[in-house]
């Protein structure tokens, strides 16, 4: 066992747990963050995603000791009551049918606008290729994507 300091959704938090424990187990077994889900546990399914300094990343396959001193961002993170841009298109286009995927399309749509935002297809695909979707929801989450990008913008 060790303790970790890690940094989620801006707040310092301490976990202590052997140091190769997933970063997705200390997020939703000690801090309660359950909007991560568990899909796979092989950083195949993005069901996890959440950001790591920003970026897309698998805290299933990410260790608690290799999160240290990293910013976590869970979905939890993004905004106090569902308004960032990325949400507010989601819940416009009313993306999610089982919803059990969304969290991680959602953090991975954030992540892809954060570097490029103002995607096409072709890049919206590319980059949320690995967040598997079994109800199918790829066109509403690709149009989502788009619409968020105009909301970024300012576009009506
Ligand atoms: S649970 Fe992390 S990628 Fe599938
Ligand atoms: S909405 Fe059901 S798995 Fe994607």
């Amino acid at each position: 066992m060790g303790r970790y300091r890690l940094h989620v959704n801006g707040e310092r938090r301490e976990v202590d747990l052997p140091a190769d424990t997933p970063l997705l187990w200390a997020l939703r077994e000690q801090l309660g963050l359950l909007g991560p889900k568990y899909g796979c546990g092989v950083g195949a399914c993005g069901a996890c995603t959440s950001l790591l300094d920003g970026r897309a990343a698998r805290p299933c396959v990410t260790t608690v000791a290799e999160s240290q001193g990293r910013r976590v961002t869970t979905i939890e993170g993004l905004s106090d009551d569902g308004d960032h841009p990325v949400q507010r298109a989601w819940l416009e286009l009313d993306v999610a049918q089982c919803g059990y995927c969304q969290p991680g399309q959602i953090m991975s749509a954030v992540a892809l606008l954060a570097a490029n935002p103002d995607p096409d297809d072709a890049e919206i695909d590319a980059a949320l290729r690995d967040n598997v979707c079994r109800c199918g929801t790829y066109a509403r989450v690709r149009a989502a994507v788009r619409r968020a990008a105009e909301i970024e913008r300012g576009d009506r």
